[in-house]
């Protein structure tokens, strides 16, 4: 397959609440290819910097505390149009105002709590899929 490629994070909220599996399994029966994954936890300034687009948001020293708070799960999806297809599977930033059905929909709390992330861009795709992993871990 030559899809695009997505990086998602299975967010601290998520993986506490033990919903990894049932996230996983919408993102397998979506048709994405698995080409990396790993479980981790992010430092705080693995955090300010994996959103530091976001630097200058009213929402940032949150998100950062909020992302740095318990282990995720990191990994790098493969499908055709990958980037807007997990958006669309994933739902919007607010639970509220997710489609029903979405990953946020069905597991996330609130609008900082919401369960996932989901690559905006080709760009933030591949500098999010080095941040978190080698060429050895891609296959
Ligand atoms: P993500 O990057 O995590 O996939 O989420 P997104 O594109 O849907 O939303 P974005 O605007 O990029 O925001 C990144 C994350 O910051 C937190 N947030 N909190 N308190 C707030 O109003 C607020 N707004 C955003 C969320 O965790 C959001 O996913
Ligand atoms: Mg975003």
């Amino acid at each position: 397959m030559a899809g695009q490629y997505t990086l998602t994070m299975i967010k601290p909220d998520a993986v506490s609440s033990n919903y990894t599996g049932g996230i996983l399994k919408m993102i397998n029966e979506a048709g994405f290819r698995i080409a990396a994954m790993k479980y981790t936890r992010l430092t705080r300034e693995q955090a300010m910097k994996f959103y530091e687009v976001h630097r200058e948001r009213p929402f940032y020293e949150g998100l950062v505390e909020f992302m740095s708070s318990g282990p995720i799960v990191a990994a790098l999806l493969e499908k055709e149009n990958a980037i807007a297809a997990f958006r669309e599977l994933i739902g919007a930033t607010n639970p509220a105002n997710a489609a029903p059905g979405t990953i946020r929909a069905l597991y996330a709390r609130d609008v900082q709590q919401n369960a996932v992330h989901g690559s905006d861009s080709d760009e933030n795709a591949l500098i999010e899929s080095d941040f978190f992993f080698s060429r050895l871990e891609r296959f």
